[in-house]
């Protein structure tokens, strides 16, 4: 039964939709030209054996740190092939992702040792151990080498190892290899948490990568919808739909390549031939409501029976409630879903605020006269629906 539920699904629309997906490398950057450039001159040593600058690479995420940092390096690495008289040339990439300066250093040299070669080992030995052994490593192959700390914010004690690894040939610990690092991070914050030592070595260049607007975000994706899509199906307004919808929320490149090929997936649903505005604002709307509804699933049951009570309360038009009216409607609807409710108007009021807090309510204060004293009133930010709509889906998984 059901043997051919798949047979009546093609692919229309796209020609390689993993060209749409995160792990793709696109071979042309465009709209970063200043940024190249900047990546151009602070490499372009390493062509004449001398040592690279050290590089600081920040900016929002989505804005094409890493897409354009593994281009320059790849151009750069093309370049060295060229020139029989430049030293080679290693380059490893690290995502920082939670790791120790130890385990960084651990990847890092058995990165270099390849995958034939014994593994450093995982625990056992000192973190200094393991710079000693991956400054043996380099050395013994010479060369220049350049590491790209991908959110470098992630590591802990990045302190210890900036300062290191960047002064490694100053400081005597190398005579053959030379070596350059490339810190890439999102955070902000991460910067003035430095010490100033480091930041002088680390920070020689920095790259700021600004949030895409609209103009660019629509040429970064038509270039991807021309090898991703069959010719012709994306129609012009869409694209430049998908680009100002990012532009306005984030900027990011990911953002709008996320879009559109969401809007590919809900046009090839319909059976339809082109992607139009309808097919995107549609994948918009779906994509809100999956960030809602993973938002939703994080909070307490109480603190969802809450707004889920004032999802009620709005689609019956009564907007900005006070908690007492919140509490008769919460106990109701707990109730109604075999939880018990929560019996302190206080308790409930403690809710409010931390949900006020994250974000998913507007508090406002009002005075009700003289007699009456100041209270607060409460609205979603979110859409009621979409909040109603997930909640009955989260008590139908829980009881299956
Ligand atoms: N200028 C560009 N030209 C072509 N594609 C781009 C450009 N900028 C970004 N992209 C694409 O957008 C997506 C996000 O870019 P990338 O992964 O480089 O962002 P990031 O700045 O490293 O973000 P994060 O901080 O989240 O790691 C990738 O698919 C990338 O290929
Ligand atoms: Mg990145």
């Amino acid at each position: 039964m059901g043997d051919d539920i798949f047979s009546g699904i093609t692919e229309t629309l796209f020609r390689e939709k993993a060209i749409l997906s995160e792990e793709y490398s696109p071979d042309v950057i465009v709209e970063r030209d200043d940024e190249i450039d900047a990546y151009r001159s602070a490499l372009k040593d390493v062509l004449f054996g001398r040592n690279p600058s050290n590089v600081f690479v920040y900016g929002k995420t989505g804005v094409g740190k890493t897409a354009v940092t593994e281009y320059v390096l790849d151009a750069l690495a093309d370049e060295i092939e060229n020139r029989p008289a430049a030293d080679e040339l290693h380059v490893h990439f690290h995502n920082c992702n939670d790791d120790s300066v130890y385990r960084t250093v651990r990847s890092l040299i058995n990165s270099i040792r390849g995958a034939d070669d014994d593994r450093f080992p995982e625990t056992g030995l000192s973190t200094s151990h393991a710079i000693e052994t991956l400054y043996d490593e380099m050395d013994a192959r010479g060369g220049t080498f350049m590491f790209v700390l991908d959110e470098i914010d992630h590591l802990s004690d990045p302190d210890t190892l900036l300062y290191e690894l960047p002064r490694a040939r100053a400081n005597g610990h190398l005579t053959d290899a030379r070596v350059g690092v490339i810190g890439i991070s999102n955070n902000y914050t991460f910067r003035s948490s430095l010490s100033p030592k480091v930041k002088d070595t680390l920070m020689e260049k920095e790259i700021a990568f600004s949030p895409y607007d609209a103009a660019e975000l629509r040429s970064i994706i038509s270039a991807r919808a021309e090898k991703a899509l069959v010719d012709g199906v994306p129609q012009e307004s869409a694209i430049a739909l998908c680009a100002a919808k990012a532009a306005k929320d984030t900027g990011s490149a990911r953002q709008a390549i996320d879009l559109l090929r969401e809007g590919g997936d809900v046009a090839e649903e319909a059976g339809a031939e082109t992607i139009s505005d309808e097919h995107i604002a549609a994948a918009a709307e779906r994509v809100q409501r999956g960030r809602v509804q993973d938002k939703l699933r994080d909070q307490t049951v109480h603190g969802q029976l809450i707004l889920e009570a004032i999802a009620r309360l709005e689609t019956d038009d009564r907007t900005a409630v006070r908690s007492k009216e919140i509490r008769d409607v919460y106990e109701r609807v707990a109730v109604g879903w075999d939880h018990d409710p929560l019996t302190t108007l206080k308790s409930i009021q403690n809710h409010l605020a931390d949900l006020t807090m994250l974000g998913f309510l507007e508090r406002t204060e009002q005075n009700s006269g003289r007699a009456g004293g100041a209270h607060y009133q409460y609205e979603l930010t979110l859409d009621p629906e979409i909040v109603l709509d997930t909640r009955q889906s989260i008590e139908s998984d829980t009881f299956c």
